[in-house]
């Protein structure tokens, strides 16, 4: 007999959001902050936390370069271009996150944060999150696996479950293409999630798409899928106009999970 390994039953656990209190759900996706630069949009995230607040329904997920890490041996070091220190832009985001903090479900960290904590063993993006009193949304794995519960029980129906995934992306470049064929392929990490978002491309898309899966009663059915590249707040200056990379739109989609029955809708403020 072919030696094969032994599969594990279980590789990771969902973490589950009751959010059954709300009809529907805004979720916005706050991409690439990178508050450390000099160049970082804060009326942006102002207007963010802002609009968090306004509802009770609002959310939040930030996918990572929440700081701006150019560090000794990074292609983007320019000692001119730092706004900040780490621990100067974790108390400003602290301060404007406070108030809105329970509305953020998932916070990962970017190849950005991850040089300070790789080269100075100071994760900032734990320290923020602790800092604000989330410290459980911090998913330091770098992938967040999501259930949202959506909509109040009605008699003998369910709540309606979103399976969100989300990690930080690696694909860069001057166009939109490889950002989002590398977006798409996070299907290869999980192939039935209902909502896929990354970050660091700093392009924001929305690709809607359906994956056809086999059912236990033999049918072949088709699922939604929404796949978001989740933008930034970065203004573009120094390092990206050096290398001649294009302006890019400087908005984070929001997506509205319904209750009731499955639906979702994307939605760009522009
Ligand atoms: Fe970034
Ligand atoms: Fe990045």
């Amino acid at each position: 007999m072919p030696y094969a390994y032994k599969s594990q039953s279980i590789m990771a656990r969902a973490r589950v959001y009751d959010l059954t209190q709300h009809d529907s759900v805004e979720l916005v996706s706050m991409g690439d902050l990178h508050t450390t630069s000099l160049h970082a949009d804060f009326d942006m995230i102002r207007s963010a936390v802002a609009w968090l607040g306004e509802k009770k329904n609002r959310y939040a997920v930030v996918p990572g370069d929440i700081f701006d890490t150019a560090i000794k041996g990074s292609v983007s070091l320019d000692l001119s271009e730092r706004g900040m220190s780490s621990k100067d832009g974790r108390h400003l985001l602290a301060n404007l996150m406070q108030p809105v903090a329970s509305r953020f479900l998932a916070i990962i960290s970017g190849n950005h944060d991850d040089r300070l904590t790789r080269d100075a063993g100071s994760d900032e993006v734990d320290a923020l999150a602790c800092h604000v009193g989330i410290g459980d949304r911090y998913f330091p794995e770098g992938e967040a696996f999501l259930c949202l519960k959506v909509g109040k029980y009605k008699h003998n129906e369910q709540a309606v479950k979103y399976n969100v995934y989300m990690t930080h992306g690696n694909a860069g470049g001057r166009l939109p293409g490889g950002k989002a064929n590398s977006l798409l392929a996070l299907r290869n990490i999980i192939h039935n999630s209902d909502v896929y978002l990354n970050g660091h491309g700093h392009t924001p898309m929305v690709l809607p798409d359906v994956a056809w899966h086999f059912s236990d009663k033999n049918n072949v059915i088709e699922q939604k899928q929404l796949f978001i590249s989740c933008g930034s707040s970065l203004k573009r200056a120094g390092y990206p106009v050096r290398k001649g990379y294009p302006p890019l739109a400087r908005v984070w989609p929001t997506i509205t999970l319904h209750g009731g029955h499955k639906h979702m809708s994307a939605h760009i403020e522009h």
